[in-house]
């Protein structure tokens, strides 16, 4: 199990505290408003993931626990003068931190003053369970004594505790309160009014099932005695990063409960991935046993009623695996989330539905006229007034309320994002729905099925959308080819900066489609994600690269607080997954690596620096890409013996051996020799000699031409390479460059032009 995945503790709130709440500024409360302690009763009156603010008095027993200045961790008034939390939130590397770092901030709502009827103690000691060694091993909780006793108010009471042998019913609906996280990585926002979810109690055997599913990581987790599970199977409520040691509380009988602590969970909110809390109920006698002797000390009310009590009943439920609730298509082509955003104007720009209310779009659709940011949520920009929405099977226009540039947005950078509110939120059915998005571990397999989707002012697709079949390249000859010398490739579960797809039919189609206007779908299990969008390169000569969307995950999740983050959900990554070294880029030139070779591309280009070079309808030679505007090719192929004028040539790049030669003829002339070299990259040694298929010129004394006439390309020196191939390498001929015997290279380097219909 990845320890990142437990993602202990650690949110901080900076709140500034008003010196009033100074432990002296307090008056000790009298023995007799201690004597029957009551507990679980907050005063009658009036986040956590997917929850929503508190009302003021609700939670009394809720404390923020403060560490330098900043809440750490949640805490629940067990008796005035105990505070129980989760064991996490005090043991750094094996070690106990010292109490006195610690103060407890009791009767706080918002955690920006106001601080009304809040006070603050110091902790005088912090005791934790002798077996706790880390979260998932369980005994997840720590008691803190303070210094002086709480002042108890409608605002600070302490919580009920189960007696040991209670055991609450699967389906309780409880209660899980705290200031931290809203979102995995995204901190509860100013004034930080204390978050309230109802999550339901899941059996030990229910939330068993659910983990013993490999989950994000591909990983399951065995849940210990003592751990208890809250949640849903669809996610999407849970607690998160600093709401660990906050309590789970249940109703009985008009008292509250604590159920569980707070303790961990595989990301915050996932599918099949239900909080984990410490179970109060078993550690009776050891809370019983430490605050032995304090007067008055917690109550164990022995009332639980409709709570079932006695040993756990096993005919739970089974467990149901809940399915993703994103990017579900019956027919790929058709996508229940494109979204077509009608300016006034202007041509539609298409994006796709990310939530029930978010629109996910090219900035560029939007940034070229002026927009004002609403200065209220409820009055619109005046020019949001007349932009329509249309989505999929969706009757009506949809209407727009916010708009939400990315900030580093411009037309031309890898950030060209913007997120559209609706003012309405949809009904999500089969259509409309929303796409996935990745998380920003995601790691997209090369051979992946993915889909070319429109994405904003994009020309029209030529034929059906349907046909825009891709699959993914591996991701090192997609990094290196853009890449600079000597980078290293993002390993799996890193974010990639690019993804490069290989797709047929425009190989088929002999033409370039307008670069921007794409988004790139990927399938894991029958399900869509949106993993990239536009195309950064321009031309065609290489596989498009699309900028990662998974980077963007935590920007989207966090504007639109609903976006469908879907967990990756295929593991097999195959040998590249294996790959433990870092992987380097070999050099290349300023347009792009060169002698790379795909382990193999989907459109079976083995090849790729050949080329086809047809000469006036009746020779075919072949000819190698040198550079990204120039052909190397053997002279006799192209001129004819004495001919003075220089024939009508076309190049095909790309397709070497695909394209339909001239009838009746074969490629003709001098293959080359390539030979590869260290680090992998094969280089250009040899080219046959005139009649001869097995016996080669070395192109080594002809290099300086090469290099002369063609700045790009890339010469490398026998000497003084790093690459080249050691002495006893039998990679190549020995003696092949610059030996005094060797025939003569006849090369002519060819000039490309494009032709009209491929220029992007
Ligand atoms: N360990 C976290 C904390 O210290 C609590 C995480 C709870 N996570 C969850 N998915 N329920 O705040």
């Amino acid at each position: 199990m990845s320890q990142h995945l437990f993602l202990p503790v650690v949110m901080i709130v900076a709140s500034p505290i008003p010196g009033a709440f100074q432990d002296s500024a307090i008056s000790p409360p009298t023995q007799g408003e201690f004597e029957d302690l009551d507990c679980g009763r907050p005063e009658p009156s009036s986040r956590i993931v997917g929850g929503s603010d508190a009302h003021p008095g609700t939670w009394p027993w809720q404390v923020s626990l403060h560490q330098g200045g900043g809440h750490i961790c949640g805490g629940s008034l067990i008796a005035p003068s105990w505070v129980l939390s989760a064991a996490h939130c005090f043991v750094t590397n094996g070690t106990l931190e010292p109490a006195d770092e610690w103060s407890v901030l009791l009767g706080v709502h918002s955690q920006d003053g106001p601080l009304d009827g809040a006070h603050l103690r110091s902790v005088a000691a912090i005791l934790v369970p002798h077996n706790y060694s880390s979260v998932e091993l369980g005994a997840d909780l720590a008691l803190l004594r303070l210094a002086s006793p709480a002042r108890l108010s409608p605002w600070v009471r302490p919580v009920c505790l189960p007696r040991a042998s209670h055991r609450f019913a699967h389906g309780t609906a409880c209660w899980a309160t705290g200031w931290g996280d809203v979102q995995e990585a995204d901190p509860l926002p100013f004034p930080w009014v204390l978050q309230e979810v109802e999550l339901r109690l899941l059996g030990e055997a229910a939330c068993q099932c659910l983990y013993s599913r490999p989950g994000p990581f591909n990983l399951t987790f065995q849940l210990l005695p003592g751990m208890l599970c809250a949640g849903y199977p669809e996610g999407r409520r849970d607690t998160c990063q600093g709401d660990s040691g906050g309590p789970l509380v249940c109703e009985d009988g008009g008292r509250w409960f604590l159920a569980g602590i707070t303790s961990f969970g595989f990301g915050c909110g996932r599918r099949n991935r239900p909080g984990v809390f410490t179970a109060v109920a078993p550690y009776e006698s050891w809370i019983r046993e430490h605050v032995m002797g304090t007067e008055p000390g917690p109550a164990f009310p022995s009332q639980l009623q409709k709570l079932q009590s006695g040993p756990w009943d096993p005919r739970e439920e089974n467990c149901t695996f809940a399915q993703p609730e994103c990017g579900k298509t019956s027919q790929p082509g058709t996508w229940p989330w494109e979204a077509q955003v009608m300016v006034p104007g202007f041509r539609p720009c298409y994006g796709a539905l990310v939530s029930d209310s978010w629109v996910l779009a090219p900035a560029s659709c939007f940034l070229d006229f002026p927009i004002q940011q609403p200065r209220t949520s409820d009055s619109p920009p005046r020019d949001l007034e007349a932009w329509r929405v249309l989505l999929p099977s969706h009757p009506g226009e949809e209407r727009v309320a916010r708009l939400v540039p990315h900030k580093n947005a411009s037309r031309d950078s890898a950030s060209d994002l913007a997120l559209l509110q609706l003012r309405t939120r949809v009904n999500l059915t089969a259509a409309p729905s929303a796409v996935c998005l990745p998380h920003p571990e995601h790691f997209f397999l090369p051979g992946s099925r993915c889909h070319l989707a429109r994405w904003g002012r994009g020309e029209p697709a030529p034929g059906s959308s349907a046909q825009l079949e891709a699959q993914l390249l591996n991701s090192w000859w997609c990094h290196c080819l853009y890449g600079r010398q000597g980078e290293s490739v993002p390993p799996p579960g890193e974010p990639p900066r690019l993804l490069c797809p290989a797709y047929q039919e425009e190989e088929e189609a002999g033409r370039c489609w307008n670069d921007s206007g794409w988004s790139l779908l990927c399938r894991e299990e029958g399900t869509w994600f949106l993993a990239g969008y536009r195309t950064l390169s321009n031309g065609c000569l290489r596989p498009r690269a699309f900028s990662p969307l998974q980077i963007h995950g935590p920007w989207i999740s966090h504007v639109t607080q609903g976006a469908y983050l879907e967990d990756q959900l295929t593991w097999d990554w195959g040998p590249e997954g294996e790959e433990t070294e870092n992987q380097i880029c070999p050099p290349h030139t300023e347009y792009g690596a060169c002698g790379l070779r795909p382990k193999a591309t989907p459109a079976g280009v083995l090849w790729p620096w050949l080329t086809e070079v047809h000469v006036t309808g009746n020779r075919v030679c072949t000819g190698i890409l040198v550079a990204p505007g120039w052909v190397l090719a053997a002279t006799h192929c192209i001129l004819r013996l004495g001919s003075t004028t220089v024939p009508y040539i076309e190049v095909y790049l790309g397709q070497a051996g695909a394209s339909s030669l001239p009838q009746g003829h074969q490629v003709t002339s001098a293959p080359p020799l390539l030979c590869q070299a260290e680090g992998g990259l094969w280089v250009l040694m040899g080219m046959a000699v005139r009649g001869s298929q097995e016996l080669f010129a070395a192109i080594d004394p002809d290099a300086t031409w090469i290099a002369q006439t063609v700045g790009e390309a890339h010469v490398l020196h026998p000497s003084g390479s790093p690459y080249w191939p050691p002495e006893d390498s039998d990679l190549c001929p020995q003696d092949l460059a610059g030996t005094a015997s060797s025939p003569k290279v006849a090369a002519a380097l060819l000039l490309l032009l494009l032709a009209p219909q491929i220029q992007g």
